[in-house]
């Protein structure tokens, strides 16, 4: 996660561009398939979970020369060196989602250089396979030589097609890490530029306000949006924007208290974080790690503050509640209670989410869970919450991430996190007719006061690599034509400033 504090203004500010609209294209894709005698020879193949599918699959790996042994979810086998492993418990274990937990196990099977990684999922109601494709675009990444795959397959269909289909993906050459079977026909997606089109173009008016975009939304002063991670990094940008183009009530959350009374004058002077913790320090503090938390909860309770500021200033109503969203009763009870007040509840912006970068070779399964389950299980709990209101939102999005769409080396949590959401997005608006998007996100210049994940440093490497950055207004007036006059029925988008 980036810094608590905000960057100095002059850290990147007006480095930014405006961005570029994405969206998953799918096309049929067919690809060179090796001969089974010639490629499976004398391999082993680890199977778990997929019930009658992996027993067919073994056997035709049998048929090859091969080996298909059958094993379990959590199965130390997987590091016992095969050279492949298949992971089809997606397709039989419908009520219990792979993620996070599954990642123990592939992280073992990879540490071991296998020749495949294949994992098998549905489009199903429960969302078993929720995040897997984020997972292996990034998989692909830290793992160029390896055959990297995530296979989305029709349920349906019998279990000895299923296991043909498999191990027709064991031996597709393909750098692909994410594939679709529908019927006969095998798919791949792109993503492609789609642009708005006219209305988007010459809807922000003049001035590029989003007035026109909120009223084609239906927002008005009386509109009440929950920003859940709205205090603080990008998301402020985008409160900015709502509040400016209707003046609509802003609820925001976040876990960051906001101190009663004002700061201490000795600490209140010093303006960013060297100065903090040089003043924490001189006030008595001696452990290096309690400074540096202190600073940081000083840092992140000023920004806080200067959003609130910042909105109110705006003309708007603007409330803050803390709130770990992964608490899922105080989450519940939260939405429950700001509906009842106001009688209403318009739009849910969920952007909170923190990142552990580190290689899966690296990465402690529990910064893992840490990682994917406070977007993951933070989404899930507000979509029920919201179930329990006595009237829909007009709108609920989802702040994901270029690196589910991509992968990202060193984010296999965060890009596996994000995808998730995009599918768990997906299927509430199916379910309850609301526009739902995902929006994933390539990196924001960091802003004056509001820099989110992308530090200074990192902005200085993202220019030294050639990725663009978004600018934080163009962003969030990006997000709001979105909102305002895209395709309803596209439930996932990406904004990027740059290829990545
Ligand atoms: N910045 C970018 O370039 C970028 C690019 C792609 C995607 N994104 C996405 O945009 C969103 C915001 O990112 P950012 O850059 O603004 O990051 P950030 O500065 O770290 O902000 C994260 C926000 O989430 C809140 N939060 C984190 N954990 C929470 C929890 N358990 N309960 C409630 N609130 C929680 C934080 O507030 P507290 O600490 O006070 O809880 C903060 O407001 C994230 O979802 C991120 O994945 C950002």
């Amino acid at each position: 996660m980036a810094p608590a504090a905000p960057e100095p203004a002059d850290a990147g500010v007006g480095v930014g561009i405006a961005p570029k609209r994405l969206v998953a294209q799918e096309s049929v894709r067919t690809e060179p398939v090796g001969d089974p005698a010639t490629v499976l020879a004398g391999t082993r193949f680890l199977i778990t979970g997929g019930g009658a599918i992996a027993a067919y699959l073994a056997e035709l790996l049998g048929e090859y020369g091969a080996s298909g042994q059958l094993g379990v979810l959590d199965s130390q086998q997987a590091g016992e060196g095969f050279d492949g492993v298949l992971v089809l418990d997606g397709l039989t274990n419908l009520d219990e989602p792979l993620l996070p937990d599954v990642f123990p196990l592939l992280q073992r099977a990879l540490a071991t250089g296998p020749r495949w990684l294949l994992a098998a999922g549905a489009r199903d109601a429960a969302g078993a396979a929720d995040g897997m494709p984020g997972l292996f675009r990034t998989i692909a990444r830290e793992y160029p030589q390896l055959t990297a795959r995530f296979v989305e397959v029709d349920p349906a269909a019998a279990a000895d097609v299923l296991a043909r289909q498999l191990l027709n993906e064991v031996l597709t050459s393909s750098e692909a890490p994410v594939v679709y079977l529908r019927g006969d026909d095998r798919y791949v997606a792109d993503l492609v530029p789609v642009e708005l089109g006219a209305l988007a173009a010459g809807g922000a008016g003049p001035a590029g306000d989003g007035v026109a975009e909120a009223a084609a939304i239906g927002l008005e002063p009386d509109s009440v949006i929950v920003l859940i991670g709205g205090a603080r990094g990008i998301t402020p940008w985008f409160a900015r924007t709502l509040a400016s183009a209707s003046r609509c009530r802003i609820e925001l959350v976040g876990r960051t208290p906001l101190p009663q009374g004002p700061e201490d004058p000795a600490l209140a002077a010093a303006g960013d974080k060297q100065a903090l913790v040089a003043a924490l320090a001189r006030q008595g503090l001696r452990n290096p790690a309690e400074i540096d938390r202190t600073a940081q909860r000083i840092l992140a309770a000023r920004e806080v503050n200067a959003t609130i500021a910042e909105l109110t200033e705006l003309g708007g109503e603007v409330r803050y509640h803390t709130l770990d969203v992964r608490d899922t009763a105080a989450t519940r009870h939260l939405l429950g209670r700001i509906h009842a007040e106001h009688g209403r509840l318009d739009g849910l912006v969920y952007a909170a989410g923190i990142i552990e970068d580190k290689l899966i070779a690296e990465k402690d399964p529990a910064s893992f869970t840490r990682v994917f389950d406070t977007k993951v299980d933070g989404a899930r709990g507000l979509l029920t919450a919201l179930d329990e209101l006595p009237a829909k939102p007009r709108f609920v999005v989802f702040f994901g991430s270029i690196a589910a769409a991509y992968g990202n080396r060193g984010q296999s949590d965060y890009a596996a996190a994000n995808d998730a959401l995009d599918t768990i997005g997906t299927r509430y608006a199916a379910r309850t007719g609301v526009r739902t998007v995902t929006v994933h996100w390539g990196p924001w210049a960091p802003g004056a006061g509001h820099g989110g994940m992308v530090t200074a440093e990192l902005s200085r490497e993202y220019a030294r690599r050639g990725i663009g950055l978004i600018d934080p207004e163009e962003g969030a007036l990006a997000l709001l034509r979105e909102l305002a006059w895209a395709d309803a029925a596209v439930t996932s988008v990406v904004y990027t400033a740059s290829g990545w």
